[in-house]
């Protein structure tokens, strides 16, 4: 469903160029929920504006269910944009003129899908995450972990191939956060959601069937969950970033 390849990507500062991504290849599969760690200032962001399309990449390829997203036209990568791809921020990003529904409901108007369909699919992504008695608040009116929460559904619908997910339990406090994983659990289970999160969250990464260790801009090692219970996983995760961290001392 996604498959990085090769991804290169530097910025340029003055005339010098700063590498971020040498070459970062990986994969998600349809109804995977997969997450990307790493230390500060490894390109985590990057690579997910890279395959947000926000940021054109250097080299290799970004394919979305099969279609090169380096080789579309403005309207096309805004397309994918608003279709193919849900967004969930650290920062929430709702817009506080507008209640939780009508949040929700935004993607789908931007798109001009706008119907009773929608409607009744909005009303259903309330019911599955909770915040149906919410619905007609405002985000100043909610916690944190409702608005993250409200953000998610946002992030489904309109049925996108693959949600994109940067520092989603950022902001939040240990209960909120676990409401938040949960709803990607739940998309994932319930909707058949495909999700790509990072994190430097080692708990929220537990969750996950498989964690991306990204570090000096390359893939360093895949961690599978397979049949193991969330707090092994999340002690080999702990353990994997250790071992990772001091491998970079000089
Ligand atoms: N717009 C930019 N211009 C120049 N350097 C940047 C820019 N954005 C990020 N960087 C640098 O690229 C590196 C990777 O950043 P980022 O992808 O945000 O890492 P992460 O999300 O893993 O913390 C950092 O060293 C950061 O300072
Ligand atoms: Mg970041």
């Amino acid at each position: 469903m996604l498959a990085v390849n090769d991804l290169q990507k530097s910025y340029r500062v003055g005339k010098t160029s700063f590498p971020v991504l040498k070459g970062v290849s990986l994969t998600v599969d349809t109804g995977e929920f997969v997450a990307v760690m790493g230390p500060s200032g490894s390109g985590k962001t990057t690579l997910l504006n890279c395959i947000s399309c926000y940021l054109p990449a250097d080299g290799g390829s970004i394919l979305l269910d099969g279609r090169d997203l380096a080789g579309l036209r403005e309207e096309e990568l805004a397309a994918v944009r608003n279709r193919q791809l849900g967004f969930v921020f650290q920062d929430f990003l709702l817009l506080d003129g507008l209640t939780v529904m009508e949040n929700i409901l935004l993607p789908a108007i931007i798109g001009g899908a706008m119907s009773q369909t929608v409607q009744a699919r909005a009303e259903q992504l309330c019911q599955v995450f909770g915040i149906g008695a919410i619905q007609n608040k405002y985000p100043a009116e909610i916690s944190g972990g409702e608005k993250q929460r409200t953000a998610v559904a946002r992030a489904l619908i309109n049925h996108p191939l693959l949600i994109l997910a940067d520092e989603p339990t950022g902001n939040l406090d240990s209960r909120s956060s676990r409401a938040v994983i949960r709803s990607f659990e739940q998309a994932k289970q319930m909707l058949g959601a495909t999700i790509f999160m990072v994190t430097h969250d080692s708990f929220a990464a537990s969750f996950c069937d498989r964690v991306i260790l990204l570090r000096d801009g390359v893939v360093w090692r895949t961690l599978e969950k397979g049949g193991m219970d969330r707090s092994a996983f999340q002690d080999q995760l702990l353990e994997a970033i250790g071992e990772m961290s001091r491998e970079e001392e000089p």
